[in-house]
């Protein structure tokens, strides 16, 4: 006999998941994340393979998807589309390889190792090679007809490149928002004041299922087809005949698939893929394994939900759920206001969070997050762990009684008004000796990147700060052992470590001051080339912003900001004083180097901080060339704002594709920042 709390449980696991497949399949806005929803699958399933008697036929761990609501002509496909079972580890690969084999009944099938695409799963059907019919996988048995906008994705031929198609042949695979365009057009929608998208999958499916094809036709969508349902006149006899087939037919198929004889192959694939997970162009949530023999395929068979041929290996999520506990806020080194998010400590993908910043006021209450918020919170790859949301079914009653978060009047460091200056996104503290801005300048200045202090970190900085031992940058130079030495921890090594480092820090070149000074907009690389072309500090304060904004490279915005650094008081005096202790103010004047031989960029679209002309004479000036066309032979694409066919080119082409920034450090580094599809690049 069950009891009634596990039959509760049943029930409200089961309505909890129909809702999560509405909000994900019906209307492309999930509430929790994918390993939120697999752990409520997973805790079902455990509970009717204990309770055979509480499982039923309709249960959501036997259905696939959700039923079409849209408004979409719906079509029941002529060969169910399945979902795919999945393990975590690698021990559950192996177990599921073993069970194969088995029923294989001792055959060692060859096995094939395709990305698991993070994508909306489609069946495209071509008959005597003329595309018919494109439809979604909705519940499995019956899906939408989505023909009108699929027809206009670019790269899905309306006719099969062969000399004599099969009479019928669906084809199933993943559409998909590629990762770069998907940020840059996150990034414009935030400009322009609307909501983000949660993720590329959900700007996939919300372009599919665009009334107006025009519409989805904007939008660069791309397919990888990765199966096949029914089929009439097609003579293939395994998986990997069908993808060259499909290929062959001009279908896009995935470049990373392996065929391999060993699983221990398989094992390898899912490991390297797991460490490069963010290389390819669209996001993948795992590696799909599968047998690749289809005799051997069809003596497997499936289950109510999956086949037993194939298996997902799901990589631990980049997103994960807690609980926010507090937002506060930070003053940075140029008196700028950050709020936080403090939450529940929370391991994802590999390393534990516990802050993540919100950035500003606007996007902390576009956000809307609030303490005591179930939260979701991401980190992708290398990228900044991320605030994404909060739960809405999760918020409880006196959160929402709370109203949103706002910004503190004062700052919590010193007491001063906190202000934001009209049109700026930006909150400041308006006490310019605020010590908590003291503290980042200090911190800041002695960091890696500027005058590399050894020994000076923030806690360094802190008690120097406390101590009264300095008020600003120039008194680090003033310091002396005998009140060191008098501080708490502050033992002979360490004072004498302290005042090398601080002593050392003299020689470095005008442009590491140049970066450790704060100056508003100044980061290395524009540091790296008002240093190369001043050559000295006082040619750099005589200049004009007009000059200035002529370097290459630096435009009218932060030519302004130098020369408003300098025409304060309090800066210019801080520079002389920092002169007369024997700090340097001069570089090693360099001829431009020759980073970009064997380049040939292309520029598309307009840039910020060149013209035209100029990005072109910087790139010729480092050796390289600038083409007006993409073709195989470019090395990088240059995309600014309005760029047009291009880009879309360079896509197709798979060349790197580059922003501004970028571009600015490919100059300086002749190399493509991580992340830019350059990992490939022989020249340069
Ligand atoms: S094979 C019979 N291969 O993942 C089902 N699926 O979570 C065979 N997916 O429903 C599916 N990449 O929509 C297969 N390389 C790949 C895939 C892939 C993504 C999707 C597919 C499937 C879902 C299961």
């Amino acid at each position: 006999m069950v009891d009634a709390d596990l039959r509760r449980e049943v029930a409200e696991l089961r309505a909890e998941l129909e809702r999560h497949r509405y909000r994900y399949y019906v209307l492309s806005d999930p509430e929790v994340t994918d390993a939120a929803f697999d752990a409520l699958l997973e805790r079902l399933r455990t509970i009717e393979r204990a309770h055979p008697e509480l499982d039923h036929p309709a249960s959501p761990t036997h259905r696939v998807g959700a039923p079409p609501t849209g408004p979409f002509e719906t079509v029941r496909h002529a060969q169910r589309m399945l979902s795919l079972d999945n393990v975590f580890d690698v021990d559950g690969l192996l177990e599921w390889a073993e069970r194969v084999e088995r029923n294989l009944e001792g055959v060692t099938p060859r096995w094939t190792c395709e990305l698991k695409i993070d994508g909306v799963a489609i069946s495209v059907r071509y008959e005597r090679g003329i595309f018919v019919r494109a439809v979604t996988r909705g519940d499995g048995e019956t899906g939408e007809d989505v023909s009108a906008n699929v027809r206009v994705i670019e790269g899905i031929p309306a006719a099969l490149d062969l000399a004599d198609p099969p009479a019928l042949l669906e084809v199933r695979g993943e559409i998909f928002y590629p990762v770069a365009q998907f940020n840059a057009m996150n990034d414009a929608r935030e400009q322009a004041g609307e909501p983000r998208f949660a993720n590329p999958r959900n700007a996939a499916s919300g372009a599919l299922r665009q009334k107006d094809p025009r519409i989805t036709a904007q939008r660069p969508l791309a397919l990888i087809c990765h199966g096949m349902g029914v089929a009439d006149g097609l003579d293939v006899d395994g998986h990997t005949a069908l993808l060259s087939l499909l290929a062959a037919a001009g279908l896009p198929v995935a470049a990373e698939t392996r065929r391999v004889e060993e699983i221990g192959e398989a094992v390898a694939f899912v490991e390297h893929w797991g460490a490069h997970r963010h290389d390819p162009a669209y996001e993948i949530d795992g590696v799909v394994v599968k047998v690749d023999d289809f005799a051997h395929q069809r003596r497997l068979g499936s289950t109510s939900s999956a086949p037993r041929w194939a298996i997902a290996f799901k990589y631990p999520p980049e997103e994960q759920q807690t609980v926010l506990r507090d937002i506060l806020v930070n003053v940075g080194r140029t008196g700028k206001v950050t709020p936080f998010a403090s939450f529940d400590p929370v391991l994802v993908a590999g390393s534990t969070l516990q802050l993540a910043t919100l950035h500003n006021e606007d996007q902390a209450r576009a956000k809307d997050v609030r303490p005591g918020d179930t939260i979701i919170v991401r980190k992708a790859g290398d990228v900044i762990p991320e605030v994404v949301g909060y739960v809405p079914g999760a918020r409880p009653p006196e959160v929402e009684a709370a109203g949103p978060w706002q910004m503190p009047s004062e700052c919590p460091f010193c007491g001063q008004p906190i202000e934001r200056l009209n049109g700026e996104a930006a909150s400041y503290c308006s006490n310019i000796d605020c010590p908590n801005r003291l503290l980042e300048s200090l911190a800041h200045y002695a960091g890696r990147g500027a005058l590399d202090i050894e020994g000076m970190g923030y806690e360094t900085a802190r008690t120097l700060l406390d101590e009264q031992l300095v008020g600003n940058i120039a008194d680090l130079y003033r310091l002396r052992a005998e009140d060191l030495l008098e501080l708490d921890g502050f033992g002979d090594k360490k004072v004498a470590l302290l005042l090398e480092g601080i002593e050392r820090s003299k020689q470095q070149p005008l442009e590491r001051l140049l970066i450790g000074l704060n100056i508003r907009h100044v980061g290395g690389t524009t540091a790296r080339l008002l240093a190369r072309h001043f050559g000295d500090m006082a040619a750099l304060r005589a200049a004009d912003v007009e000059v200035i904004a002529g370097v290459t490279g630096v435009g009218q915005i932060i030519a302004e900001a130098v020369v408003a650094y300098f025409a304060n008081e309090r800066n210019a005096a801080l520079v002389d004083e920092l002169a007369r202790l024997g700090v340097r103010m001069t570089t090693d004047r360099v001829a431009v180097e020759r980073t970009l031989e064997g380049w040939t960029i292309v520029l598309t679209g307009g840039l910020e901080r060149f013209t035209r002309d100029e990005a072109k004479r910087a790139v010729e000036d480092r050796g390289g060339k600038v083409t007006s066309s993409v073709s195989k032979k470019t090395s990088a694409v240059v995309v600014g704002t309005d760029a047009g066919s291009k880009a879309d080119r360079a896509r197709e082409l798979e060349r790197p594709i580059i922003d501004e920034a970028a571009f600015v450090s490919l100059l300086d580094t002749g190399q493509l920042p991580s992340g830019t599809g350059g990992a490939d690049q022989t020249v340069g």
